[in-house]
């Protein structure tokens, strides 16, 4: 039995998670180091504003009231050696390419949040890594140590958390600016397919839209109407997210509104929590059931109805809708049977929640080759469970959450590309799971769209 306080009897405050238990955190040797550096980005701008977060509630909302789609995808670690503009800008494109099809799909706005600008901390099923007899801490990611099989790289450095913020701030300002700056724009649709994914069957498939919506924008102008005065049409909404996993940096990132007063994390502008740190009675839950953001949630195979709905009431105590979204990551084999209790369960007591569907972290296999990856076959398989699962049980799969990437790697099997177990090792890289490349996460969307359009 734990003998860590109550959530529920306890005060908040941004300090309130150090009394509970914690998994997952690094082991720091220097603890006036770490001070310091939190004591240094409690000083320094927030990266994303409480004003930001509500807005993504409000859309996230809709999302929950089956009026909006939820995108959420982005690398599993993003590292610090491969952050540069051409991946950023290629990520950014085949967002935006899901998004459309996706659009076309539901009929329903889409609501983009990048697992990026933040998403550096790694969870860990073991500590320690044994290689060749050595035993060292494992890699937690570039905010944490470094990933080289070496004892002084695998050191928990507290000044990665800055190097952490900065490459967020920079990689939120890029994006910003593509959101905004006019690339998103859709008379520049076109631009958006890549060389590599043009030929392919989806890039066609995606030329096929563009051809469609410049068909539109052409009937709009000859109206007389100005596209350029739309803003839905001039520019995106993207929204940062990342798993709240290292908690000295959230809180110091925590900023107290005073428009609401309350507080918000503002290192991005959703947060999830770990399906292996969503214990109710543990700190991540403490932290994060005390700020204003839109708040994500795994759920995996080992959570019950009563575990589900104890999580709601810390989470979302209001039942606001748009506040909080269940990431079912069950695993192809056993969506089917795990999911319908849950689902029961929430609309039973009428919860509101965003259902998205996590099919990546429950189908991670290695190949005989030692590779981690993941089939493309079962994760479409597992989409296809969670959007029948909701059908049948009258709630609604509100939104889909991938690891993937821009870039044309070998990381995922299967696609339209066929990727074999013997192709995994051509680029292959990934800091940790293995990713979606471009063109089989274009591939992915248009059939979820199908999915979507059938339920109507
Ligand atoms: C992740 O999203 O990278 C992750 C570790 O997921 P989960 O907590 O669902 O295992
Ligand atoms: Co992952």
């Amino acid at each position: 039995m734990s003998t860590a306080p109550k959530l529920e009897t306890q005060t908040w405050n941004t300090d309130s998670w150090k009394d509970f238990p914690i998994q997952q955190q690094p082991d720091y040797q220097d603890a006036d180091s770490l001070k310091q550096v939190c004591h240094t980005l409690k000083g320094l701008p927030p990266l994303t504003s409480p004003e930001e977060a509500r807005a993504l509630k409000k859309e996230l909302a809709l999302a929950a009231q089956g009026k909006a789609f939820l995108l959420q995808g982005g690398d599993c670690a993003e590292s610090f050696a491969e952050f540069n503009e051409v991946n950023l800008r290629s990520y950014f494109k085949v967002l935006l390419q899901m998004t459309m099809a996706l659009m076309y799909g539901a009929g329903q706005p889409v609501v983009k949040v990048g697992r990026i600008a933040g998403q550096f901390a790694k969870p860990r099923s073991a500590g320690t890594e044994t290689m060749n007899g050595q035993e060292l801490p494992s890699y937690r990611g570039d905010m944490v140590n470094g990933m080289d099989f070496e004892a002084d790289s695998r050191v928990a450095d507290p000044k990665r958390l800055l190097d952490a913020y900065y490459q967020s701030g920079a990689t939120l300002n890029f994006l910003r600016s593509l959101a905004k700056g006019g690339d998103a724009a859709l008379d520049h649709i076109s631009q958006w397919n890549m060389d590599f994914v043009a030929a392919s069957p989806q890039g066609k498939h995606f030329n096929e839209i563009v051809q469609r919506i410049n068909d539109c924008l052409q009937f709009i102008r000859a109206t007389g109407m100005q596209t350029i005065d739309m803003p839905q049409l001039r520019e995106a909404t993207f929204y940062t997210s990342h798993e709240g996993l290292l908690l000295d940096y959230e809180s110091a990132l925590t900023r107290f509104d005073e428009t609401t007063e309350q507080h918000y994390v503002c290192s991005a502008h959703m947060l999830w929590i770990g399906d292996r740190t969503r214990n109710p009675e543990e700190a991540h839950v403490e932290f994060l059931r005390g700020v204003g953001n839109p708040i994500g949630c795994k759920v995996g195979p080992s959570m019950t109805p009563d575990g589900l709905l104890a999580l709601c009431d810390l989470l979302n105590p209001k039942n606001e809708p748009g506040k909080l979204t269940l990431i079912s990551r069950m695993g192809a084999e056993k969506v089917q049977e795990l999911l319908p209790p849950l689902a029961r369960a929430a609309k039973a007591e009428g919860k509101h929640i965003v259902w998205s569907c996590d099919p990546m972290h429950g189908n991670t296999i290695k190949s005989p080759t030692g590779y981690k990856t993941r089939k493309f076959t079962d994760i479409l398989s597992e989409v296809r469970h969670f959007f029948a699962v909701h059908a049948a049980e009258g709630t609604y799969g509100g939104g889909v959450h991938f690891e993937m990437t821009g870039q044309d790697v070998t990381e995922c099997l299967g696609g339209a590309q066929a990727i074999s177990e013997l192709q995994l090792s051509d680029r292959y890289h990934t800091h940790c799971d293995p990713r979606l490349n471009a063109s089989q996460s274009l591939e992915l969307a248009f059939l979820i769209a199908e999915i979507l359009k059938q339920r109507g």
